[in-house]
C-alpha cells in the first residue's frame, strides 16, 4: 500500500484588490506593502462566497482531478481559523452537505495558518487504518471578514481563498518513507489573537469588535526559527539535507520571512515555491493553494523531494516532508 496526494483542487474569489485600491483607504502605497511583505494584490470573497463555498469549491475540483465519488469519502478535515459559524456547527459539516458524501465523518481543526500541515497529518493516519476510503483535506478562509480594514499593520497581509487535497491508500503500489512534525508554543499565544470565545468574562480586553490582532515584529522572528527548525527536523529525520530538496512549500505569510529562511539555511531562494504576490496570506489555505498552482503548472513530478511547512497563531508550527505524490 502507499498512501498518495490523489488529487489537488484550490478556488480564489473572482475579486482582486491591489495595494493601490488599499491606498485609496489607508495610509499605505503598494510601495511600502510591495517592499516589506513581497504582496501586490489579494483575492477577497464577494458577497455569495464564505469559507464553506470555497472549500467545497476547491474539493470539487480536487475530487474531478482524483477521479473520486462522494461516496468513496470517509473524512473530511477543514483547517480554518474563519469558519462560518462561530464555533459550530463546523465548517466541515457544510461541506459534507453540500458535496453529498453519504458516508463520512468531518470536522474543523484549528491550528491556524500550520492548519493544512496538521490536518494532512490528521487525515494520513486515518487513511492508514480506513485503508479502502479517501479522505479530503482542505485549508479555508474568509479572512478579510475578520481583519480590521483600518489597522494598515495587519489588513494589508492577507486574502482569502482555499484549497484541497483528496488522499488515500493505493494498494499494489511502495511508497517512500515520509514524516511530519507537530509543534505548538501557547506561551506565544498573544501574539496573533482574535477576541470572541468563552474566556473567564474578567480576562476580556476592551476590544468591542473581535479583530485579528497581529504583533508582526515577534511573529516575524518566531515564523523564521520555527520554518528553519522543522525543515531542518524533516530532513535529519530521513536522512537527507536540506540541499537535497527540490521544493519548500512554505507558508506564504510574507515574502521577507521567507527569503530570511532560504538565507539562514543557505539554500536558493529558487527552492521555495512563493506565490503570495498575487494571493497575500491565505492562512490555512496558503499551502494547498500553492500546491495545486504548482500542480497546474506541471512543476511537480514523480519522486521530487517537497517540505511543506507552515506556522501561526497559537503558536503553532508543523512540516511534513514527502516524495511527491506519497505522503
Ligand atoms: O500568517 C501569520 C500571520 N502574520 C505574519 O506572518 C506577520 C509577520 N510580520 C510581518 O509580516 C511584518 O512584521 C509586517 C508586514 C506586519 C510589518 O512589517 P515591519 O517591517 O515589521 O513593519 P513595522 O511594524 O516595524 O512598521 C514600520 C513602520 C511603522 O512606522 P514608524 O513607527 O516607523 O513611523 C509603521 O507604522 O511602517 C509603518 N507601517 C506602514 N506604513 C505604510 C506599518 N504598516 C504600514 C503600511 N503602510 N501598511
Amino acid at each position: 500500500m502507499a498512501l498518495k496526494i490523489l488529487g489537488t483542487g484550490s478556488y480564489l474569489p473572482p475579486r482582486v484588490v491591489t495595494n493601490d485600491d488599499l491606498s485609496k483607504q489607508l495610509d499605505t502605497s503598494d510601495e511600502w506593502i510591495f517592499s516589506h511583505t513581497g504582496i501586490h494584490a489579494r483575492h477577497i470573497a464577494g458577497e455569495d462566497d464564505c469559507t464553506s463555498t470555497m472549500a467545497t469549491k476547491a474539493a470539487r475540483a480536487a475530487m474531478a482531478v482524483a477521479g473520486v465519488k462522494p461516496e468513496e469519502i470517509g473524512l473530511i478535515v477543514v483547517a480554518t481559523s474563519s469558519p462560518d459559524y462561530n464555533t459550530f456547527p463546523s465548517t466541515a459539516c457544510l461541506v459534507q452537505a453540500a458535496l453529498e458524501c453519504p458516508s463520512t465523518g468531518a470536522y474543523d481543526l484549528q491550528a491556524a495558518c500550520a492548519g493544512f500541515v496538521y490536518a494532512l497529518d490528521q487525515a494520513r493516519c486515518w487513511c492508514k487504518v480506513n485503508t479502502t476510503k479517501k479522505a479530503i483535506v482542505i485549508g479555508a478562509e474568509t479572512l478579510s471578514r475578520v481583519v480590521d480594514w483600518k489597522d494598515r499593520s495587519s489588513c494589508i497581509l492577507f486574502g482569502d481563498g482555499a484549497g484541497a487535497v483528496v488522499i488515500g491508500e493505493v494498494p499494489g503500489e511502495e511508497g517512500p518513507d515520509s514524516h511530519t512534525v507537530l509543534w505548538a508554543d501557547g506561551h506565544g499565544a498573544g501574539f496573533i489573537s482574535r477576541e470572541g470565545g468563552a474566556r473567564r468574562p474578567h480576562e476580556f480586553g476592551t476590544v468591542a469588535i473581535p479583530y485579528l490582532v497581529l504583533q508582526g515584529h515577534d511573529v516575524f522572528a518566531f515564523a523564521v526559527r520555527a520554518l528553519v527548525k522543522v525543515t531542518n527536523q524533516l530532513c535529519e529525520k530521513l536522512g537527507t539535507t536540506p540541499s537535497e530538496l527540490d521544493r519548500v512549500f512554505a507558508h506564504q505569510a510574507n515574502g521577507r520571512i521567507i527569503e530570511a529562511v532560504a538565507r539562514r539555511m543557505k539554500l536558493p531562494l529558487e527552492k521555495f515555491y512563493l506565490n503570495l504576490v498575487g494571493t497575500g496570506n491565505t492562512s490555512a489555505a496558503s499551502i494547498p493553494l500553492a500546491l495545486d498552482e504548482a500542480v497546474r503548472k506541471g512543476e511537480l513530478k514523480d519522486g521530487m523531494k517537497l517540505v511543506l511547512c507552515g506556522f501561526g497563531a497559537g503558536l503553532t508550527y508543523a512540516g511534513t516532508y514527502m516524495q511527491w505524490p506519497y505522503l
